[in-house]
């Protein structure tokens, strides 16, 4: 009889199974209701005193093996399952995977912060909502200014302070003087809005980077020397020119102009026939301006410089309108995928 019993202790070892009904089969014939193991026990009282330890131990050791197998077999089965489940036919063909793309403005964006940081500026940033003292007053705006006009400017609250939409970059250089003292490198690309009528070539809100370099002896040639740079860099072109101009927080100030040439139907169009583009205005730091940020003028100098995103994606990319930066649609983004 215990020899009968280890045959089935062998049978039980060596079997598999490849579906769940046939484990369920093996089950029912040595653990169910009359299974194999059922007749063994009821056996068990017609077994002589002596034996009886024997044969007990070798069936507990029969049904041990006969459970064990069958929660081995089952977990594999489920698992296999499962495996299908998560990755289906491994043989499958590949499905694929769409590639995304920046936008313009983050390309563009990013081309400017890597080429001010190869020459040792950092990148800083300020809040979207500003208050006067930093988007205007401590940049020397006076009080009668026209770019404080409501027309310009999105105020959030005016009593009993003026809070409000930024609408240049420029603050951010106010924030970092204050925080920072000289020698300071810094660019500050942004965000910035202005309550102007939405048209082909201007919106509400848009993106600047702006520029600020302060040290013992900073002069104009840096500042020139530094846009030359710069442009070559972005543009792959190096001839500009400086037109005198007037901001509130530079002196003397400039405006940026680029000779784009005059190549093609497009040039003659986006330089109106004169083959030159201003790029961006800037101008050596008014020294109420470092006043204001508690650098001493008399110690130290520098330049500051502030140029529009979106103009200048619209050049490098001939888009012709500015709105198109904004509605975000699939087929003008798609263009972009190549570029980094
Ligand atoms: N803030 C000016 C604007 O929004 C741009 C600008 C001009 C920034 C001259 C400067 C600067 O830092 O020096 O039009």
């Amino acid at each position: 009889m215990v020899d009968k019993i280890k045959n089935y202790i062998a049978e039980v070892e060596k079997f598999t199974a490849s579906t769940q009904e046939e484990v369920e089969n093996f089950r029912i014939k040595f653990l169910g209701q009359k299974g194999i193991l059922k007749e063994f026990f009821a056996e068990f009282k017609n077994v002589p005193n002596e034996s009886k330890k024997e044969f007990g131990q070798t069936i507990n050791e029969l049904k041990t093996a006969a459970q064990d197998k069958v929660n081995e077999l089952r977990e594999a089965l489920e698992s296999k399952l499962e495996e299908n489940g998560v990755y289906g036919d491994l043989t499958r063909p590949g499905e694929p995977v769409e590639i995304g793309s920046r936008h313009p403005i983050s390309i563009v964006k990013n081309q400017i912060i890597e080429i001010f940081s190869n020459i040792g500026f950092n990148v800083s940033e300020g809040p979207e909502m500003e208050d006067d003292w930093h988007n205007f007053t401590a940049l020397n705006l006076p009080e009668y200014h026209p770019a404080r006009d409501m027309q310009d400017t999105f105020f959030i609250q005016t009593d009993p302070e003026e809070i409000l939409l930024r609408t240049h970059t420029s603050s951010v250089q106010v924030r970092y003087m204050e925080d920072n003292q000289p020698p300071i490198r810094t660019i500050s690309p942004g965000r910035v809005f202005r309550n102007e009528a939405i048209s082909a070539r201007s919106h509400c809100i848009f993106h600047q980077v702006e520029g600020l370099y302060i040290d013992k002896g900073v002069s104009f040639a840096d500042l020139k020397q530094t846009l030359l740079y710069f442009t070559k860099q972005l543009f792959g072109k190096s001839k500009i020119r400086l037109r005198p101009s007037y901001f509130p927080f530079t002196e003397p100030s400039a405006e940026v102009d680029i000779y784009w040439g005059l190549e093609t139907e497009t040039d003659y169009r986006i330089t109106k026939g004169t083959g030159w583009l201003e790029i961006m205005g800037c101008g050596m730091v008014d020294p109420n301006v470092l006043k204001n940020c508690n650098i001493d003028p008399n110690e130290y100098s520098g330049f500051a410089f502030g140029m529009g995103i979106e103009r200048i994606a619209m050049l490098l990319y001939q888009i012709s309108d500015i709105r198109m930066f904004y509605e975000n649609d699939v087929r003008f983004l798609n263009q972009f995928k190549s570029v980094l």
